[in-house]
């Protein structure tokens, strides 16, 4: 079984993409950390003009050791990551490494923005989750906020809606709801909430 989660930054999708693998036992890969990990590679060379030479190159490089979340949640990353996701050749060397995890396993949970539509459009479940970005940014602010991490609300809010804006206007992004896919709206549900929604969605598809 493959299960698809997509939505904007700070949506809840990894939470909810965890929780489901955990649910159904499914090996999860969170594939924004593919991004993060080529923007972080490439941080140094920001408004250079070898930039996306230099993406493509860390893409085409990966290995799964630079894949630790604990280097790669930083805002400063996020934003990174977003800016080497348009680059159509950066997609192209990941898609292999998200197909490839994503069918060795004979199943997964795969959380990003273009899982539902175009690394796995044969996934048995797609859950586009959306929420305000007032919420998302709280959400964001209080993840910090226990990491002892203090953040300004309003540079957080900013980077969040400029980083949607440049998500959602990839021409190489894939980023919009399949036509199969189930809407999930977490803007008023807390995690166990959510999960539940998620669980009741997938039982009544498999
Ligand atoms: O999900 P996360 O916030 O970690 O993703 C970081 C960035 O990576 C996103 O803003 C997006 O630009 C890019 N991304 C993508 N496609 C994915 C996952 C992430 O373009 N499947």
């Amino acid at each position: 079984m493959i299960i698809a989660v997509d939505g904007p930054a700070a949506s809840g999708k990894g939470t909810l993409a965890g929780g489901l693998a955990g649910y159904y036992r499914l090996p999860h890969l969170d594939t924004g950390l593919l991004y993060r990990a080529v923007g972080r590679a490439v941080e140094a060379h920001e408004g250079q003009a070898d930039f996306e030479a230099r993406a493509i190159e860390a893409a085409r490089d990966l290995h799964p050791d630079d894949l630790d979340p604990e280097f790669l949640v930083a805002q400063k990353i996020g934003n990174l990551a977003s800016k080497v996701a348009v680059i159509g050749e950066v997609r192209k060397a990941l898609f292999q490494y998200q197909r490839n995890f994503a069918l060795r396993h004979g199943g997964a949970v795969l959380d990003g923005r273009d899982i539902g539509t175009v690394i796995c459009p044969e996934a048995d479940v797609k859950l586009f989750i959306i929420a305000d970005a007032h919420a998302r940014a709280e959400r964001r602010a209080r993840q910090f906020a226990a990491r002892g991490q203090a953040v300004d609300f309003e540079t957080l809010y900013t980077q969040i809606e400029e980083r949607d804006a440049r998500d959602r206007a990839n021409p190489n992004g894939g980023f919009y709801p399949a036509a199969d896919a189930h809407l999930l709206d977490t803007t008023q549900l807390d995690i166990e909430a959510a999960l539940r929604a998620a669980v009741a969605i997938v039982d009544a598809v498999i």
